[in-house]
């Protein structure tokens, strides 16, 4: 019985320590609650701006010209890329379209022209009325960086920034044709943009990039 108000100092004394604990341990994670979010903030600014400068990344795509890639492709390779064009695109012939336009012949196919497909205002004002057509240059541009080409674009992909993997699935999408168009370094009359650069075509010859299309693939 002696030990009572022992025993309420000792638990006064312990209140109070746990108190000035608790308040102490609040500060540090209200204090480091903010730390990290300074950095994530940072970061996400950082990747703004990256996509912001899709200009600015353009020079690395067209660094090394689509014809030059494409002599290296592999379509069986980019048919392994094409999956996650999916969720939003059938490659078929006569294939419905879904989230995005269906991509048979895309390849010189008049952009946004598919039968049938709604077609947001951006990506119609940058086909001209029809006028341009998805040469190979566009498709390395465009799938680049989808909204860094064509701003307002309503293709929610982000792009594929790395040079083979785009190669081989553009490669890929000119299989998706009863008659694929020849490959850019063949002496193919490209209406167009393409016209600009034609050396590299010299070192390198087209046939070797051809013989991995598959023709029975669809
Ligand atoms: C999240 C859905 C989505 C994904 C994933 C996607 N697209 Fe698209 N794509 C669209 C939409 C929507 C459009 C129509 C764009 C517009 O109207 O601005 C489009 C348009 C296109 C066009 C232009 C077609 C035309 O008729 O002019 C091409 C080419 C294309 N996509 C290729 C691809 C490829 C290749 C991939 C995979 C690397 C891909 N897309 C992934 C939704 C998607």
């Amino acid at each position: 019985m002696d030990s009572t108000p022992f025993n309420k100092y000792a638990m006064a004394f312990l209140a109070t320590v746990f108190v000035v604990m608790t308040a102490g341990i609040l500060s540090d994670y209200i204090f480091d609650s903010h730390a990290p979010e300074k950095p994530g903030f940072i970061i996400q600014a950082a990747e703004a701006g990256g996509e912001g400068e899709a200009g600015a990344a353009a020079p690395a795509a067209s660094a090394v010209p689509i014809a030059t890639l494409l002599a290296s492709a592999d379509a069986t390779r980019g048919e392994a890329v094409f999956k996650r064009c999916g969720a939003c695109h059938t490659g078929e012939k006569g294939g419905p379209n879904k989230v995005g336009p269906n991509l048979w012949n895309i390849v010189d196919r008049p952009i946004a022209t598919h039968e049938g497909f709604s077609y947001s205002g951006a990506i119609k004002d940058f086909s001209k009325g029809g006028t341009e057509k998805w040469t190979y240059d566009h498709l390395n541009h465009f799938l680049t960086s989808p909204k860094g080409y064509i701003k307002g674009t309503a293709m929610g992909f982000a792009g594929d920034k790395k040079d083979n993997e785009r190669a081989d699935l553009i490669a890929y999408l000119r299989t998706l044709s009863d008659n694929p168009q020849p490959l850019p370094a063949a002496d193919a009359a490209a209406p167009a943009g393409d016209a600009a650069k034609p050396a590299e075509g010299a070192a390198k010859p087209a046939e070797g990039a051809a013989p991995a299309a598959p023709a029975t693939n669809n």
